[in-house]
């Protein structure tokens, strides 16, 4: 439970991502009980909302978008009275005056400071404005109680990054900026921390001696909707892999962190990343695969291709799916790969991690026995499924010895009763308890934009001749199984 009294300004409080993720998270918390007794959210924008029309507008979105699906009256209405809108223009140092009026106005009704969140639901351009005019109008000066919330993109290369993160810096101490990143958020991923470092078992052998490789997939049936215009300039690699990739590389291969704490954890998130072999520019074609999805059928429906989605060039080079291998030049990892792929129209939604481990040094079973052999497999489930799965080999019964693959299985649902938050419900609770480990620090990703640069720029330089290349429903583009072909290697099949 979030100790201090919270008033929460989304800055974008009548777009999109406001109505489909923040005010129902924040809904179904208020009803489980888990914020503040004396909390306002107050949704700043420019277009004109009466009060009323805002929470109609907010009940549409919790009901559409809230995790626990049904909602009764009263437990609406009990919410809706600690949200207001406040109109304003975000250039207009007024508007910043007239919101710290409202924060003082709380803070004595409520007899103490409230947590000032200020939630940046806004294109990355506001984010070089607000901060600064938040600073002007002094609603940055306590390290303790005034904290900013940065979505994603944070910057569109690692020149903008630093850009932004210096901007940031400028009005805030890096201790009050929360930069979210959602993949963070999800049960699973935080599983990751919990499954390596709370069981001994797995430890001894995460490492090179026993690690042949390891693939992460984070794949999607999705098209880009409608965020072509956003889409078209951002492609794979920015929109996912410089970010939700790399936190699971992150977790992955982090050395064991000494305790809990914040930096101590995020310290360890970026040793890995320092230690990422920088690839040549020469090197891209061998390293890195880039794709794009035609039009075709999808689960038994017509889809369109990327190039006639809406705000989308016909002749864009944009990725939609982006395949990456990587090597981590430290002690545990020297000469294991990682191979990293997303994707959007693959064939379905999944998210995985899968370690694959080394055969045993010497085969001792006859060959007939073991011709269904594979060297053991773990395999951590994001989504859909969410859980953890080893494959390993049995005897099959019978007079004779065979070997067949078979599976040991941890599901989250079958475990725990308990259903899993959302993950904006975990990333904004702990904004108000102003917990920072699953937040991203200005060093993490700046050195994840530093792995990509070269990709960017060898892709940025040169027209692929072969978009579209891989059809709705598929695995991508063929490139990406060649890339771990060459090395004896496969992706895991999944679905
Ligand atoms: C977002 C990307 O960060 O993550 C989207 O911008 C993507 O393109 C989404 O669809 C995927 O998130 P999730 O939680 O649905 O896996």
């Amino acid at each position: 439970m979030a100790v201090f009294p919270a008033i929460i300004m989304i800055f974008g409080g009548a777009g999109d991502l406001t109505w489909r993720k923040l005010i129902p998270s924040l809904f179904d918390l208020h009803r489980e009980g888990r914020i503040p007794a004396r909390f306002a959210i107050i949704a700043v924008d420019r277009v004109h909302f009466r009060d009323t029309e805002l929470r109609s507008r907010f009940l549409d979105g919790a009901k559409r978008f809230s995790r626990k699906g049904k909602l009764n009256g009263s437990n609406w209405t009990a919410f809706a009275r600690h949200v207001t809108y406040h109109q304003g223009d975000f250039n207009d140092p007024a508007m910043y005056s007239s919101l710290k009026k409202k924060c003082e106005k709380l803070d004595k009704e409520w007899k103490g400071k409230a947590g000032h969140i200020f939630h940046m639901a806004v294109p990355p351009a506001m984010v070089g404005i607000i901060p600064r005019l938040l600073a002007e109008a002094g609603l940055n000066r306590s390290k303790m109680h005034d904290r900013i919330v940065v979505e994603k993109p944070i910057g569109h290369d690692l020149e903008s990054a630093r850009e932004m993160n210096s901007t940031l810096k400028e009005s805030f101490h890096e201790s009050q900026i929360f930069r979210i990143d959602h993949y963070l958020g999800k049960e699973t991923v935080q599983n990751i921390l919990a499954f390596r470092f709370a069981n001994p078992l797995f430890e001894p052998i995460w490492n090179r001696r026993y690690v042949d490789y390891v693939t992460i997939t984070v794949a999607e049936d999705v098209g880009v909707g409608h965020r072509g215009g956003y889409y078209e300039h951002a492609g794979a690699l920015r929109d996912m892999v410089q970010n939700h990739l790399m936190q699971l590389l992150c977790l992955v291969a982090m050395e064991p962190m000494v305790s809990f704490d914040a930096d101590e954890i995020r310290n360890k998130k970026v040793d890995v990343l320092h230690a990422v072999r920088p690839i040549r520019a020469d090197a891209v074609p061998e390293c890195a695969v880039r794709g794009q999805y035609g039009g075709g059928s999808l689960h038994g429906k017509k889809v369109r291709g990327y190039r006639q989605e809406a705000d989308v060039s016909t002749r864009s080079k944009t990725e939609t799916f982006a395949a990456l291998k990587l090597f981590i030049d430290n002690w545990r990892w020297q000469g294991v790969p990682f191979y990293l792929r997303t994707g959007k129209r693959l064939c379905g939604q999944f998210s995985e991690v899968a370690i694959q481990f080394r055969s045993v040094p010497h085969q001792s079973f006859p060959r007939e026995a073991s011709r269904d052999w594979h060297p053991s497999r773990l395999v951590l489930s994001i989504q859909p499924e969410e859980g953890i799965v080893l494959g390993f080999q049995a005897k099959y019964p019978g007079s004779k010895i065979l070997l067949r693959p078979v599976e040991m299985r941890f599901s989250y649902k079958e475990s725990f009763a308990v259903p899993s938050p959302d993950a904006y419900e975990t990333l904004l609770l702990d904004v108000m308890n102003n917990d920072p480990t699953l937040f991203m620090r200005a060093d993490q990703v700046e050195a994840a934009w530093q792995i990509l640069m070269p990709v960017l720029n060898a892709w940025g330089k040169s027209r692929p001749r072969s978009f579209p290349d891989y059809a709705p429903g598929s695995w991508g583009p063929r490139a990406a199984d060649e890339l771990l072909a060459r090395d004896g290697h496969e992706w895991r099949p999944i679905g």
